[in-house]
């Protein structure tokens, strides 16, 4: 009996319609495009302006862009994964209302919490559930309201995030195609350096708390830069070295899009010229779960059957990793 891989069978996106500029937040903090240019690479940002529509709407669309295009029956669906770190609220989970609401009423569902990570885990667990042989179509959303945590008037974090999401559907294969391997990490001594402190467990929503703007993003970026720099490089460059893959056998780098740095800095490790780094930061900013499956979004059509990819991540927690795939279809 051949051996069950999980690929990547069908992707979707979405992204809001208004674009917050670095020019418009120009007038909103002490900022200016040039500085956020050259220290991110970000030049706008969606954001999801309707008061009264949380991430699942944007996971609902994405779903249902890919749906369409792959022309998949909802109903043939078993599993929705939801990567997000930001739920529509607290308990009710977001992928089940998600799962409802697309039409996916065989299937169950729950979300996934890793922070920037939460997709790639999240490719890491779809994964197990097609290679265990039990089901059959399992569907990754990624998706992310970073503007409802962001504090506008802090300049360190507004210009970074957005909104947006995006799918994928894992699917059996018999060829080899799909998930090859994966190195996923986590350490808890980066909890003080990118949080929300209060609205959880610990520090309960109060006047207080809010009064206190502890609701919002808090990120010490020099610190988390300085770990992701170099964990993302190190997962990848590792996880090339045991596949022996080299430069040349690597036809894209899907990284997390945190900032061009980053990314640059972990090609540069991989030995990959730039042409082969999906980049869309400069569009959409860091929208934290959506950012790989809006990358294959963005460049699905450039992809061709066998083609290696190796997507990687870093985010809060810390939690980082580096997954290796064969692609599965031409376009
Ligand atoms: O996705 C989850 C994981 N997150 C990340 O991977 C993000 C990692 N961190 C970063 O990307 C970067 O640290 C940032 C983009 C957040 C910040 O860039 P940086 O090069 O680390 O800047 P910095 O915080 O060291 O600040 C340098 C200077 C400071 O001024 P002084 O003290 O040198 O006078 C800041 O006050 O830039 C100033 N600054 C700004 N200036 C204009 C900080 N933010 C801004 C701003 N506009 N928005």
């Amino acid at each position: 009996m051949s051996t069950i891989t999980a690929a990547i069978t069908a992707v979707g996106g979405y992204v809001p319609d208004y674009v917050l500029t670095n020019k418009i937040l120009e007038t909103m903090v002490d900022t200016n495009d040039e500085w956020i240019t050259t220290r991110t690479g970000i030049k706008e940002r969606r954001i999801l302006k309707d008061k009264d529509k949380g991430t699942s709407y944007l996971a609902i669309q994405a779903a249902k862009d890919l749906l369409k295009k792959s022309n998949t029956d909802p109903k043939d669906i078993d599993m929705v994964i939801m990567a997000t770190a930001t739920p529509d609220m607290p308990v009710a989970v977001t992928g089940v209302y998600v799962a409802t609401q697309i039409g996916a009423v065989n299937a169950f569902s729950y979300d996934l919490v890793a922070a920037c990570s939460s997709f790639l885990f999240g490719m890491s667990t779809a994964a197990k559930y097609i290679e265990s042989g039990r089901y059959k179509k399992v569907l990754l959303i990624g998706a992310d309201k970073m503007s409802s945590i962001i504090d506008y008037e802090d300049r360190a974090t507004c210009i970074i995030f957005g909104d947006g999401g995006g799918a994928v559907l894992f699917e059996p294969n018999t060829e080899g195609l799909g998930v090859k391997d994966e190195i996923l990490r986590t350490d808890g001594a980066g909890r003080p350096h990118l949080k929300i402190d209060a609205g959880g467990s610990i520090l309960p929503a109060s006047a207080e708390t809010v009064a206190n703007k502890q609701h919002y993003v808090f990120q010490d970026g020099k610190t988390v830069f300085k770990f992701a720099v170099s964990n993302m490089a190190d997962v990848s460059e590792k996880i090339m070295v045991r596949n022996g893959l080299s430069g040349e056998d690597v036809q894209w780098l899907v990284p997390h899009q945190a900032n061009k740095r980053i990314i640059d800095a972990t090609a540069n490790r991989m030995k990959l010229p730039e042409e082969k780094v999906m980049i869309n930061i400069h569009k959409y900013g860091n929208t934290t779960s959506a950012t790989l499956p809006l990358c294959l979004r963005d460049y699905e059509k450039q992809l061709k059957k066998g083609d290696n990819l190796v997507f990687a991540s870093f985010g809060g927690g810390f939690t980082w990793g580096a997954v290796y795939v064969k692609w599965a279809y031409n376009s």
